[in-house]
């Protein structure tokens, strides 16, 4: 349900949004009619669907369901582009991977980031995912850079640490799967952030007040104190200034640092820019720990119950993982880049579970002018919605796509059509680092620990990306290695590779 109300949320304020948007254009146009009148290609027609009630639009159609079965019995009846109308804001939907690439690639510059106000206050206006042109594309290097290639290499020790300790944690007890991820993927949102050289009690402090900015995030927004939102923004300011008195600390030490951080406080930008202000930082840092944590969380936990659920898969995952774990020395010495680059199976078993989640259903942009697709016209100001679930899902890219099945990735898919990090100048720069996480959690969880879900797992809930319900609860164990080991020897990894 949190992601129903998320989503009402986010509507609401479009709408409000919109609505004075609408007004405003026209009353400058001097049109009192109603309707989306007043286009320059008044020759070109909407796209096909329906705008349902008036104000409402199908707002009711898409909660009283299932979201992806409304998109997909829409893609049905009126294929890959159709217009809708929720709640005060006029809508696009695309579900192919042409007009995918058609809003987030070829022509990006004419469909801008679109997020409710509310959310861009949240997170902090100057983050880098609700901007355009120059000042995004600075911070997208930076960002990028502090989470390319090289810094992921240096960061894998980190990574594994944090991973070691989620699962002693875990050890013996019954956890809910998104919990026990979330914690991780903060861990390392922070020492890709910070270093690993950020104290304990630093860590604590940005941990718990982040902790109450997400509880806020998808709260209604307003300003009474005693409120989510409230309470939200108010840990936000803190969190701000935890930062600020990091980022002075580093200033009077002097020592330059490659971490995310400190490549935003020594960015000069072209052309001699200035540096950025310690508000862009911040926004920027509160930005990533965002992006990194709930996505990361929700696909990790998916991947433990499709292994759960795949017991042949899980024995040949094991298998591979065995035999990188007779690298290492068995697990004496640490995991390096050049190992998680010895994982093809796992790797698959991740590309699989990223489709198969697609817990990015879709993304919204808006149109910077009247734009034409295909002889269709998508007037200025509409949201445009690619649906990325809809386009994973499909039989026309993927066979027989409700099937888990890692093994359709010894193909590369099709271009434009797997998508779970979107496309373009705003796709994700955290995707390396994800599967790099996703790659160390899977070999320590496999080849040290066994685990059975508890309770059923079958339901879906939205926090606010879907998983399985309560967070899919696992009693975990460490396996006892001494039994283990001889069962394994006769195994051969090329028999089993799926
Ligand atoms: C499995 C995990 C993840 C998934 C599925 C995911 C997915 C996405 C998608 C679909 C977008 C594009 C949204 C759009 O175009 O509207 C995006 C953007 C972004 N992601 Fe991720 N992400 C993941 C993990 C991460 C991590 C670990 C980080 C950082 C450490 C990160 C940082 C970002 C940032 C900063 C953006 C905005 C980029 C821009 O606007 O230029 N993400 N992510
Ligand atoms: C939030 O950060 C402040 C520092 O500004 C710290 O004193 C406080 O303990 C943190 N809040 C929580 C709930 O931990
Ligand atoms: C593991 O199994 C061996 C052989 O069955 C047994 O002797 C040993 O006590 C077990 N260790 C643990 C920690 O259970």
């Amino acid at each position: 349900m949190a992601f129903f109300f998320a989503l009402v949320c986010i509507l609401i304020s479009l709408a409000i949004a919109s609505y004075v948007h609408y007004s405003r254009r026209r009353k400058g146009k001097g049109q009192g009619h109603g309707g989306y009148g007043g286009h320059e290609k008044a020759s070109l027609k909407l796209p096909p669907g329906s705008m349902g009630w008036p104000y409402l639009g199908e707002t009711l159609q898409l909660y009283s369901q299932d979201p992806n079965v409304f998109f997909a019995s829409k893609q049905k009846r009126y294929g890959e582009i159709f217009k809708t109308h929720l709640l005060g804001c006029p809508c696009v939907m695309l579900a192919s991977p042409e007009a995918a690439r058609f809003v987030l690639v070829t022509q990006a510059h004419l469909f801008k980031p679109t997020y409710p106000r509310s959310k861009e206050r949240m997170i902090g206006p100057s983050a880098l995912f609700f901007h355009q042109g120059d000042y995004h594309l600075r911070l997208r290097k930076l960002v990028q850079g502090a989470l390319g290639p090289d810094a992921l290499r240096a960061l894998v020790p980190e990574v594994e640490a944090a991973v070691r300790s989620t699962l002693a944690a875990w050890d013996g007890r019954v956890m809910s799967t998104f919990q026990a991820m979330k914690r991780l993927s903060f861990e390392v949102g922070i020492v890709t952030i910070f270093g690993g050289r950020l104290d304990e009690r630093r860590k604590a402090e940005l941990r718990k007040n982040y902790s109450i900015v997400e509880k806020g995030y998808n709260s209604f927004p307003n300003s009474l104190p005693g409120t989510l939102y409230y309470k939200a923004m108010q840990a936000r300011r803190r969190l701000h200034g935890v930062l600020s008195d990091i980022m002075r600390e580093r200033r009077e030490r002097g020592e330059p640092s490659s971490d995310l951080l400190g490549c935003l406080m020594q960015s000069r930008g072209d052309d001699g820019a200035p540096l950025l202000t310690d508000e862009q930082i911040s926004d920027n840092i509160i930005g990533v720990l965002f992006a990194a944590q709930d996505t990361t969380a929700s696909v990790l936990t998916w991947m433990v119950k499709y292994l759960h659920d795949h017991p042949k898969l899980l024995e040949a995952v094991r298998a591979e993982q065995e035999a990188v774990r007779e690298a290492t020395d068995g697990g004496r010495r640490p995991l390096t880049w050049a190992h998680t680059r010895s994982m093809a199976l796992t790797h698959r078993v991740i590309l699989e579970s990223l489709r198969m989640a697609s817990i990015i259903s879709f993304t919204f942009r808006e149109a910077v002018a009247d734009v034409e697709y295909k002889g269709f016209l998508i007037p200025k100001g509409w949201k445009v919605m690619p649906l990325f679930r809809n386009i994973h899902h499909s039989p026309d890219y993927f066979q027989d796509p409700h099937k888990f099945d890692p093994s359709r990735f010894q193909v590369a898919p099709r271009p434009n059509t797997f998508l779970p990090f979107g496309n373009g100048l705003h796709a994700c720069p955290g995707n390396e680092l994800a599967k790099l996480e996703m790659l160390v959690l899977i070999h320590h969880l496999v080849t040290g620990y066994r685990w059975e879900i508890v309770g059923s797992s079958d339901e879906i809930e939205y926090s606010p990306f879907p998983v399985p319900k309560h967070g899919l609860p696992v009693r975990l164990w460490r396996e006892n290695r001494t039994v283990e080991r001889k069962g394994c020897e006769s195994g051969n990894v090329e028999d089993i590779i799926v």
